[in-house]
């Protein structure tokens, strides 16, 4: 692994905090954007191919691209704030089960203002979003930090600090994928720029929590990495589940008729369905444990061949 691992390498001259000169504004030319282009990437959507929406037409399209964008950038910003930053805390002021040196400890101090400036901008664009729509009950609460806090609420005070690392761990090796994929062409130009500057961060954070990650891991007792090697298991599953409260009332709110709803939501909810999506998404986390020698212990291997996430 190269030297700056414990670093987030360049940062005073690279994290966007420093560096965009975005102010993330809708375009003026919006109307003409969306005769293009899109509030998110259709392929992140598969329901707007269902018969129904499709039927529906472009402007129903473009509504339900609208909801979800505006809900992932809510839950982005709270994801920011109430789960990384609090995972980042745990680095910062010495709650891990090992020493935490002078250069983690700075890159965590970085990494936490990269974070409430990507809530700052996730928030900036959801309420010009939301407003454009005429959204309202906003911030719904996104079923995923609901998971994760009652995960961390259930954890006995003797492994908390570790459950939130493990949380911000997953959270950030999966993040930076996820942005990679969404940040396509084809975006109206206010998204894909904040899209694109929130990427540029997490590949950054990605290699910093994996190698944190693994640091940890090789000086934790066995008692701690039962621990650890559960609550990765579980945390990935949470990562990969639909939310489907939030689904259902976004597409009947666009006038989709139950009957549809049901369909769409079904088939995106099974076992099967978040197994294949964890699989995929969780790519850069399951490398980062491969690394960090997690699946030389058997009892993981089997753990986690079981769960489907790797093959036996
Ligand atoms: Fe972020
Ligand atoms: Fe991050």
């Amino acid at each position: 692994m190269s030297a700056p691992s414990f670093t987030l390498g360049d940062w005073n001259r690279r994290a966007a905090v420093r560096t965009s000169n975005h102010d993330y504004r809708l375009p003026e030319d919006l109307l003409q954007q969306l005769q293009t282009r899109h509030w998110f990437p259709p392929a992140f959507l598969p329901y707007l191919a269902h018969p129904a929406i499709a039927a529906a037409g472009r402007e129903v399209q473009h509504r339900l691209s609208a909801n979800h964008l505006v809900h992932f950038l809510d839950y982005t910003t709270l994801l920011e704030h109430r789960i990384v930053n609090r995972a980042v805390e745990v680095i910062v002021h010495g709650e891990l089960p090992a020493r935490v040196m002078p250069q983690m400890k700075t890159a965590a101090l970085q990494l936490y203002t990269d974070e409430g400036y990507h809530a700052l901008f996730s928030c900036l664009l959801a309420e010009q979003v939301a407003s454009f729509y005429g959204i309202t009950g906003r911030p719904r609460m996104p079923r995923r930090i609901t998971r994760l806090n009652a995960l961390i609420a259930r954890t006995g005070e003797e492994h908390r600090a570790l459950a939130w690392f493990v949380v911000g761990f997953v959270s950030e090796t999966i993040i930076a994928r996820e942005l990679l994929e969404v940040c396509r062409d084809g975006l109206v130009c206010s998204v894909s720029d904040m899209l694109r500057d929130h990427l540029s961060d997490e590949a950054r954070h990605s290699r910093y929590f994996a190698a944190v990650f693994r640091y940890l891991w090789q000086r934790l007792d066995s008692r701690r990495q039962t621990f650890v090697a559960g609550a990765l298991l579980e945390i990935i599953g949470i990562f990969f589940e639909v939310d489907e409260q939030w689904l259902q009332q976004s597409l009947r709110e666009a006038g989709i008729a139950d009957r549809d709803v049901a369909d769409i939501v079904g088939g995106m909810a099974t076992a099967k369905a978040n197994r294949a999506r964890a699989r995929s998404g969780a790519i850069a986390t399951l490398q980062a444990l491969r690394e960090a020698g997690f699946f030389a212990c058997e009892q993981n291997r089997t753990l986690f061949t079981r769960a489907g996430l790797i093959d036996g």
